[in-house]
């Protein structure tokens, strides 16, 4: 949420670096943006604008900037509406700041800054970070110990980036609670600091994460060199890892959008999770199993629970995060407590997993982000594999962490991947279909999403995927559960999305359909080959339209499914002509509470 980046360098064409790490970093938030810079003649710039990175590369390369330091920001608006004001960098006397997270106690801070003279331009709570860096100046510190002066006093979240006008040769970062890493680039010329390893592909090859409290100091004498100094004030070095995010990895090669690129990579997910899955938890050595997760994360612990129970006999509870940590909950020793999130950095999950492990309990994190928070304060972590995941909707990481479930609950040997990826990969080859069907779902006032069994968490994705992208309210049940109340919402403008392949569940879903057709409701029809028997003329119906996937073991069908939603999902957005990778007011890592 909100993503930060900053360059101090040799070269005098930061800007462009701020630029296209900013472009990478765009998945963090993206309704506002800007850049900080320092010129030659020791002076502070801001460029700021509303809307996209693209308006906000307009802006700086009609100005033909020349800097060797900057910093930069991409927004998701927390304190403040989406107003050029609000947007970041902010400034004060010569220091500019960007900043992720929230500083709670900023009311307090901005009354003593408003009676000691200074006066604020935005609504937000960021605002207060540069205004008390230079009110600290003021009575003599340094840039460096009136930035960590500033610090100390705050409450809150923070992965802040700082510069200031005279001192053009120092550039400073702080970490806690959200994250940050440092990297030089290859030939040594230039130092950045950013919120993730995303941003600094193709700016350093290596990076440290810092850790919880760090402040990293970057200079520029003979050479340019960076310093992290930990919580106590001492010096500590962080490990340097190579930065394993490619440039392909966060380009389109060749798609139209990032979502149908990470669609289409569902399949070879499926198999690389697979390959690669070695984890070996003996699960009849725990009473029970805990998930906690937000988002589609969630769904996948839901469907997790079907496996679990079913295959390895284990009683299985699965919780939202941000109601788990809120509602004292009671917890089991000797149970299995598993995280599951795609960026391993949401704020709830990542709570709720400090509040399990201080009470002594072992955690198991499920995280697709390497080094992400989740990734390195958990007990146990399973990596799930599906690369880095740009488009804002959660797709491919979905596949991964529900197959590495259902791999903790099934031995590999007994598996059948190529099963899995072929089914997955048909559904690929009717895209269109999903395409024609989505011209019909367009016009929809609201949708039901409904499924029994596996086919009830898959519904529930498929209601979350298309609400996401295509901003019509839609609701995922368990198919038997429809009469019970959001029935009397059924008319000709509401269409419902009968998830059937053809299983135990079959008939009885096709039944629940029956309901809603009988009250002028629409319906799409998600079934597998072998139903086509069975149909006894309920497709006849001229308020019916079927899709047909491929059969495969009740075990396997979900996977087919997944595929099969969100391209139903994606179609839908297309259709209706709205921006699949950065769906309003979302962001794709969520670290606010
Ligand atoms: C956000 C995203 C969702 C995601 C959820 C949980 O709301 O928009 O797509 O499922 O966060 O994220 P996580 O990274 O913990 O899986």
């Amino acid at each position: 949420m909100c993503g930060i980046i900053s360059a101090l360098s040799f070269d005098d064409g930061v800007s462009e670096s701020l630029l296209s790490a900013l472009e990478r970093l765009e998945y963090r938030g993206y309704d506002s943006a800007g850049i900080a810079y320092i010129d030659g003649n020791s002076r502070l710039h801001r460029i700021r604008t509303v809307g996209r990175i693209k308006t906000l590369r307009e802006a700086v390369e009609r100005q033909s900037v020349k800097a060797n330091v900057g910093i930069g920001h991409t927004r998701w608006a927390t304190h403040g509406k989406v107003t050029e004001l609000n947007a970041h960098p902010h400034s004060a006397d010569g220091v500019a700041i960007v900043h992720n997270g929230i500083i709670e106690n900023y009311q307090e801070l901005r009354k003593r800054l408003v009676a000691a003279g200074y006066s604020f331009e935005s609504e937000t709570d960021s605002e207060v970070i540069a205004k008390l860096i230079a009110f600290n100046m003021k009575s003599g510190a340094s840039f460096e110990s009136a930035f960590k002066q500033a610090i100390s006093k705050f409450v809150g979240t923070f992965a802040i980036a700082a510069i200031y006008e005279a001192e053009p040769d120092v550039l400073i970062g702080a970490k806690r609670g959200s994250p940050m890493a440092v990297g030089l680039s290859k030939d040594g010329r230039s130092c950045f600091i950013a919120s993730d390893a995303v941003a600094l592909s193709s700016l350093a090859d290596e990076i440290a994460y810092l850790e919880e409290e760090d402040i990293v100091v970057a200079r520029k004498g003979d050479t340019l060199r960076y310093e992290i100094c930990n919580a106590s004030g001492e010096t500590v070095v962080r490990e340097v890892v190579p930065n394993k995010v490619s440039l392909d990895d966060v380009t389109k090669n060749g798609y139209e959008t990032f979502m149908l690129k990470e669609i289409f990579e569902e399949p070879r997910v499926a198999r690389n999770t697979y390959d690669k899955f070695d984890y070996d938890v003996d699960l009849s050595k725990f009473p029970g199993v805990s998930i906690i997760a937000c988002g589609t994360s969630y769904y996948a612990g839901l469907l997790a629970k079907y496996w679990l129970e079913d295959i390895a006999g284990i009683h299985v509870d699965v919780e939202i995060a941000s109601e788990f940590r809120y509602r004292n909950p009671v917890l089991f020793k000797n149970s299995l407590y598993v995280f599951i999130s795609q960026s391993g950095e949401t704020i709830d999950t990542l709570c709720a997993m400090r509040l399990v492990k201080a009470a002594g309990i072992k955690t198991l994190a499920l995280v697709n982000v390497d080094a992400s928070s989740i990734a390195r304060e958990a007990d146990y972590v399973i990596k799930t594999v599906a690369g880095v995941e740009v488009g804002v909707a959660s797709t491919k990481a979905f596949v991964a962490q529900t197959l590495s479930m259902l791999l903790l609950a099934k031995r590999k040997a007994d598996f059948d991947i190529d099963v899995v990826e072929s089914a997955m990969n048909s559904v690929l080859n009717k895209s269109h279909e999903f395409a024609k069907t989505a011209e019909k779902l367009k016009s929809g006032r609201s949708l039901f999403y409904v499924g029994r069994g596996t086919s009830y968490p898959i519904s529930l994705e498929g209601a979350l995927k298309i609400k996401e992208l295509s901003y019509v309210s839609a609701e995922g049940y368990p198919s038997g559960e429809i009469k019970h109340g959001p029935i009397a919402i059924v008319d000709d403008c509401v269409h419902t999305v009968a998830i059937a392949p053809f299983d135990k569940h079959f008939e009885k879903t096709v039944s629940n359909t029956q309901e809603i057709l009988a009250r002028n409701g629409k319906v799409i029809l998600l079934t597998t080959d072998a139903a086509r028997g069975s149909l006894h003329g309920f497709d006849a119906n001229e308020n019916v339209d079927c899709i047909f996937l491929p059969d495969c073991d009740a075990l396997y069908q979900p996977f087919p499914l997944m595929t099969a939603i969100h391209l139903l999902a994606y179609h839908t957005a297309k259709a209706k002509g709205y921006d699949v990778d950065k769906p309003r007011n979302l962001a794709k890592s969520v670290t606010v509470e």
